[in-house]
């Protein structure tokens, strides 16, 4: 795909075919025209807006004042899980890393996705009140982990600054439904939307992502552009589905999976990039694994992860694919000198970034000598715009792997009865299945082996 700055990302075939692989994949590149016909009934009822964003316009109509509204707060805490925090914390590392390294005098993002209340009280014991503000992210507007954090937090807030907590607090949830829309509206709170069809993992370039992004000077439209216009050519005509790289990795993916590759690598040789590793792996993991199908994603980053789980890649059971991201580095950092050691001779006067260049090429080189199918995507530019078209290619590549499956990408059911007794053993009333069936559970003697 060719970016406004002229840059081109692509993907690159040559080494995916291999090792159990059939040769191409014809037999499901024929579903196309199928493919395409669900794609543009599902576009015209309205439900993938993920792909054609049609809360675009209002949200660029919100967010800049909300942001401008937000400018004198020097710390946004985010409260939110899965789909609600992930986008968030990826492209904050991707594009403003400045936060992890020293001397950086704000504005700050805490992403907080976990209920360790000992990360939780470093988080409040330190914030102070009256710079921060407060984003509570929930679709559902009903996620235990977030809402149990958002009563925690109005409370902290409640307790220094009174009545103008309100001030400090921004929801970010369905239009219409769920606790956290009543919340927001009983009282007063300023709130964005999460359209109706839009699933967390699908939700990073919503507000969901885009208002903390925006907060820390992200170029958050030009994440927007990026990604629309990978979803241009779908939305246009569907049938150019046959022809769209989304396909052409979903028809891979699927082959990969009929053919015992039970794993999916996402190699990250963009390091600043890396948190997309974590974001990609949910969205894949929690659209794909369904039925007793799907494939492990499994995140990992170049060039560290050479020294610890690359072994495994390299020769351990043959079940693994590989995407393999690699980008058009800007030249930067330092040179070694002439003064090297006779030993290391031939570092003399090279910069420094040229050891990640050379060594994704001896990585990749390595797994495709190993039988590791894969595909290189590579990054024409490592800017706003390349991230939202890579997020994109990603979305619609993980909705029609999906469709190829036979599943559905977008529901997460399995997950819901973990949910539900935990709700039950902290008391929650109304789920007596899951109550007769924790206590059966745990009527079962432990066989405890000390160590
Ligand atoms: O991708 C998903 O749908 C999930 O991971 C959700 O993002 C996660 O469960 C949080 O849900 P909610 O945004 O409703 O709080």
């Amino acid at each position: 795909m060719t970016a406004e700055n002229g840059s081109t990302s692509y993907l690159e075939w040559s080494r995916a075919w291999t090792g159990r692989m059939p040769a191409s994949g014809a037999a499901l590149a024929a579903r196309a025209p199928e493919l395409a016909e669900r794609l543009r009934a599902g576009v015209s009822a309205g439900e993938m807006p993920f792909l054609n964003m049609p809360y675009r316009e209002r949200l660029e109509r919100a967010l800049p004042p909300l942001l401008a509204k937000l400018k004198p707060f020097r710390h946004m805490l985010v409260l939110g899980i899965g789909g609600s925090a992930l986008g968030a914390r990826a492209m904050q590392k991707a594009f403003a890393p400045g936060q992890d390294g020293p001397d950086y005098a704000g504005p700050w993002l805490w992403i907080a996705d976990n209920v360790c209340a000992s990360q939780f009280e470093a988080l409040l014991g330190k914030l102070p009140p009256k710079e921060t503000v407060v984003v509570c992210i929930s679709k559902s507007g009903g996620t235990i982990e977030t809402l149990a954090q958002y009563f925690l937090v109005r409370a902290w807030l409640q307790k220094s600054l009174g009545d103008d907590w309100q001030k400090h607090m921004v929801v970010v949830t369905d239009q219409k439904k769920g606790y956290l829309r009543e919340e927001a509206t009983a009282k007063a709170l300023d709130a964005l939307e999460v359209p109706d069809y839009l699933g967390g993992r699908y939700s990073a370039l919503s507000a969901v992502g885009l208002l903390p992004a925006g907060f820390i000077g992200i170029d958050w439209q030009a994440l927007l552009k990026g990604a629309a216009s990978v979803a241009q050519p779908l939305l246009a005509d569907p049938a150019s589905i046959a022809q769209h790289p989304s396909f052409s990795l979903a028809c891979w993916a699927r082959e990969l999976e009929e053919h015992d590759y039970g794993q999916l690598i996402f190699f990250c040789y963009i390091p600043q990039w890396a948190a997309y590793g974590q974001w990609f792996a949910q969205l894949w993991a929690e659209s794909l694994g369904k039925d007793g199908k799907g494939s492990l994603p499994v995140p990992a980053t170049g060039v560290t992860d050479q020294h610890s789980v690359n072994q495994m890649f390299l020769d351990g059971p043959r079940n693994k694919g590989c995407l393999f991201l690699t980008g058009e580095q800007p030249r930067s950092g330092r040179s070694f000198g002439q003064d090297l050691p006779e030993q290391w001779a031939w570092l003399r006067g090279k910069a420094f970034d040229t050891l990640l260049d050379a060594e994704a090429l001896g990585t990749r080189m390595a797994l495709c000598k190993s039988g590791v199918p894969l595909v290189n995507v590579h990054m024409g530019s490592l800017d706003e715009f390349a991230a939202g078209s890579l997020m994109m290619l990603l979305e619609a590549a993980t909705i029609f792997t999906g469709w190829l499956m036979g599943i559905n990408p977008v529901d997460q059911p399995a997950v819901e009865l973990g949910k539900r007794i935990a709700n039950t053993r902290l008391g929650a009333t109304g789920y007596p299945q899951e109550a007769a069936d924790l206590a059966a559970f745990l009527a079962v003697p432990a066989q405890k082996q000390a160590f």
